[in-house]
């Protein structure tokens, strides 16, 4: 150990790092999520993404924009230009944590959101750093807001959320997080007493249940609510004890499962009648990407709190709730976080806002997914029935399964090699659920609109390399799995 500090001292160490092979690092010593050790990360430009990829640089058309981070796609010039002049407006106190002193771009900021967010009642916002612990400070929110209330509504401590739904990692969180089983497994899942219901979504799909099985969900949308009041009944969930739902009103990853609007407003509609409040991860579907800046406000829903982060800061860490100000904080110390509301991160996310709102990027994320991406992934579906069981989503955020509509299971190992002849063909796709693909482009990605598409536009190209790279999977695989 004092040799390795001596070595930093002597800064041979940074010599040293150097000469190690990638791989090893990535295998002795970091820990990471990184599916695919060969793809290196470089750059981006628009819609694209410049890797390392086996050694070899290429340029790939990114179609998850960084997992819905970069709704304004890369190398943003106007971003680039916030960015320096923040760090250059910070001196020296660049990094100071910023909780305790006020800094102009948060106070805007929390302006502009709660001016923007269309909940009915006042609103306020507070920062945090992640989606992660936007959701945390959501769940303290509403356990402090009945703490301070009286009777009943002082009881109500537990959550629900729904199966499929991905609200983020951290111990609050991951209680709501019902996506994938490795993710849950091993870990306290009971920071307080929690419900999963069924997503209430318009298209069957695949899911994981309590157990880690996979279940095939069709209901109709009256089933849902249904479910959920017999449960109720059988004591199953006690609604006398529930503090809020958490919604995604289409989950990311957990498949882009779209909500079925009348399924939700009816569950909606039941939970109100009972005081619960009605929260909304907005995490990936918010700022546009489904065709309006909030995902709920294609639904007619008055939600109690909203979260934000991913796209809100171009991929910055940066998160967001913002609430109906009655369930506010009053104590200064409840809630806060040494970075939260950075200046840099909250000048980005006013750059974003701005872009967003004065390029119409919301409408035009509307248009393309009406006239260009959902009917050509439509037609895609019927060409290829055999293999894909539906296809999902509104704005630019879609999702297309894969099954055997034999044996009616998910192909799993087909969406993922179909994800690997894309890559070869030049377009990242990024998996969801159980055996889906998701495509959730930057807004400004390049497109000439209409529903005829050719290499020569990213959009098109998006759905070209999709169906070739599912053409090429069906000649590989003799047997869908
Ligand atoms: C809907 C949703 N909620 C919460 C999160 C968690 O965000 P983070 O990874 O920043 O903690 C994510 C991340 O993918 C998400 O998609």
């Amino acid at each position: 150990m004092n040799n390795a500090r001596n070595r930093i001292a002597n800064s041979d160490l940074f010599q040293k790092v150097e000469k190690i092979p990638r791989s090893i690092k990535e295998d002795r010593y970091a820990c990471t999520t990184i599916i695919d050790p060969g793809l290196v990360w470089l750059d981006g430009k628009g819609s694209r993404i410049i890797v390392l990829d086996k050694g070899q640089r290429r340029s790939l058309i990114d179609s998850s924009a960084g997992v819905s981070t970069k709704n304004l796609g890369y190398g943003n010039e106007r971003i680039k230009k916030v960015i320096r002049q923040v760090l250059l407006k910070q001196k020296d106190v660049f990094g100071y944590p910023h909780h305790d002193m006020e800094n102009d771009y948060a106070l805007d900021l929390a302006w502009v959101l709660s001016e923007l967010t269309p909940i009915k009642a006042e609103r306020e916002v507070v920062f945090a750093n992640s989606g992660t612990e936007g959701i945390e400070a959501t769940i303290k929110l509403c356990c402090n807001a009945r703490a301070k209330s009286s009777g009943q509504s002082r009881r109500r401590k537990d959550f629900i959320a729904c199966y499929g739904a991905f609200h983020g990692r951290t111990l609050g969180a991951l209680s709501l997080t019902c996506s994938k089983p490795v993710q849950r497994e091993n870990y306290p899942v009971n920071a307080f007493t929690n419900y999963h219901i069924h997503f209430p979504a318009k298209h069957p799909f695949f899911v994981y249940d309590d157990w880690g099985d996979i279940q095939y969900v069709d209901y109709t949308p009256n089933e849902y609510i249904e479910e959920v009041k017999r449960a109720c009944r059988k004591g199953k969930i006690d609604i006398d004890s529930v503090n809020a739902v958490v919604f995604e009103l289409i989950q990311g990853e957990g498949g882009v499962n779209v909500a079925s609007r009348e399924a939700l407003q009816d569950l909606v509609g039941f939970f109100k009648s009972h005081g619960i409040y009605i929260v909304i991860d907005e995490i990936q579907t918010g700022l546009g990407r489904t065709g309006k800046l909030f995902a709920f406000e294609h639904f007619n829903i008055d939600p109690d709190v909203v979260v934000l982060s991913k796209s809100l800061a171009h991929g910055f860490p940066f998160s967001a709730v913002i609430y109906d100000s009655k369930l506010g904080w009053t104590e200064k110390g409840q809630q806060s976080s040494t970075f939260s509301g950075s200046p840099l991160g909250s000048a980005i996310a006013l750059e974003v806002l701005s872009q967003l709102l004065s390029q119409n990027l919301p409408q035009r994320a509307y248009d393309l997914g009406e006239r260009v991406l959902g009917p050509a992934l439509r037609t895609m579906a019927q060409d290829y029935s055999e293999v894909i069981h539906n296809v999902r989503g509104m704005g630019l955020m879609h999702g297309i399964e894969f099954w055997n509509p034999h044996t009616r299971k998910p192909a799993r190992l087909f969406r993922n090699e179909v994800i690997l002849q894309a890559r070869k063909r030049g377009v990242l796709f990024l998996d969801a659920g159980i055996s889906a693909i998701r495509i959730t482009p930057p807004l400004t990605i390049d497109s000439n609109g209409e529903g005829q598409h050719k290499r020569g536009n990213e959009l098109g190209a998006i759905i070209d390399v999709l169906t070739e790279s599912i053409r090429a999977t069906r000649r590989k695989m003799k047997r869908i799995q």
